[in-house]
């Protein structure tokens, strides 16, 4: 997709963005070992969602300082505006940080300061959402909501929920998604990736959440579609992290298309770039080139997710006004 088409990005994990050049920067001046992490195709080996995650945790064992995790955003925000994005929200995982020594005010001021750099330099609006692993379980997740609610920050305006899905009942995080959503943050949760239906089902009850993470297998439960179309609900599809992960076996088959003409809220995500070999705008080539979307189609997936994007009014509008008439 042409670089100047106006994208916007809503699903992006920051530790998994980071580009090999730079975690190998850091990893010869940290000493960190590598061995077995690179792959010949210029991203991350993994085979499966555990390997992924332990590739996931060597990656971010690389960034230690506030300056190594301003280079890190500084570079995601410079290169997605680089391929025509306005906006960008990353989730940002301050107990993963912390499982390597890093405080968390130096972890949100490092991000804070790189988004703020790439925005002075190129334009590009962003936002960062505070993220929970469900894999650690319950009460970090309830204590992270508690530590956002306590420290608001211009820059952080959502409250997420990643990681491994298969774990925990969807209830055991419901008090962290009252105190993020009391604190006024904008939610969403990751659901119907790893899970089915059910887990979709599950956040919506649980969380009231605004977004969907992935929720791509609500296609096969066709109640919640309609569901997810009556209230609204926004999903965050990443077609080529779902292939990689082997939900689908080839990109073709990603139903993005159909849950769009079933008249669900879709957008279109990298999630983990250089985990999935992909970027913003390959995502967007997937959805015109394989999925056969125009570019009016195309313009309607960036409008949704400037529309659902966690912002006050006031910005909202300034990048609805960058956007082409619809
Ligand atoms: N954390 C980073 N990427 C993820 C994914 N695709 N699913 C769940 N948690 C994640
Ligand atoms: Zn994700």
């Amino acid at each position: 997709m042409r670089s100047a088409f106006p994208k916007a990005e809503l699903h992006c994990h920051i530790e998994g963005a980071a580009n090999p050049a730079l975690v190998q920067r850091l990893a010869t001046r940290y000493r960190v070992d590598l061995d077995g992490l690179l792959d010949r195709r210029g991203g991350y080996a993994w085979h499966d969602f555990a390997s992924f995650l332990d590739a996931y945790g060597r990656v971010s064992s690389v960034f230690r300082t506030r300056d190594d995790f301003r280079a890190l955003a500084l570079d995601h925000f410079t290169s997605l505006a680089a391929a025509g994005a306005i906006y960008g929200e990353i989730f940002i995982a301050p107990d993963i940080a912390a499982e390597y020594g890093v405080a968390i005010d130096d972890y949100v001021a490092g991000l804070d300061d790189g988004i703020a750099e790439a925005e002075a330099a190129t334009g590009i609006v962003g936002r960062m959402i505070v993220t929970g692993i469900r894999h650690l379980g319950p009460e970090p997740v309830r204590a992270l909501a508690g530590w956002a609610a306590a420290n608001p920050h211009p820059r952080i305006t959502g409250f997420g929920l990643a990681g491994d899905e298969s774990q925990h009942h969807a209830g055991d995080f419901a008090e962290a998604f009252r105190i993020a959503r009391e604190a006024g943050l904008g939610l969403t949760a990751h659901a119907g990736e790893l899970e089915g239906p059910e887990s979709v089902r599950a956040a919506l009850d649980h969380f009231a959440v605004a977004r969907i993470g992935h929720g791509v297998r609500a296609i096969e439960d066709r109640a919640l579609v309609h569901r997810l179309v009556e209230e609204g609900v926004v999903l965050e599809l990443c077609p080529s992290s779902n292939v990689a992960l082997g939900l689908y076996p080839d990109l073709a088959a990603h139903p993005f298309r159909r849950l769009m003409d079933a008249g669900v809220r879709v957008t279109v995500n990298s999630d983990d770039p250089p985990f999935f070999h992909t970027s913003l705008g390959h995502e967007y080539e997937v959805v015109s080139d394989v999925q056969t979307l125009g570019q009016s189609a195309l313009g309607r997936i960036t409008r949704t997710a400037i529309e659902a994007a966690f912002v006050d009014p006031v910005t909202r509008g300034e990048l609805l006004g960058r956007l082409p008439a619809a």
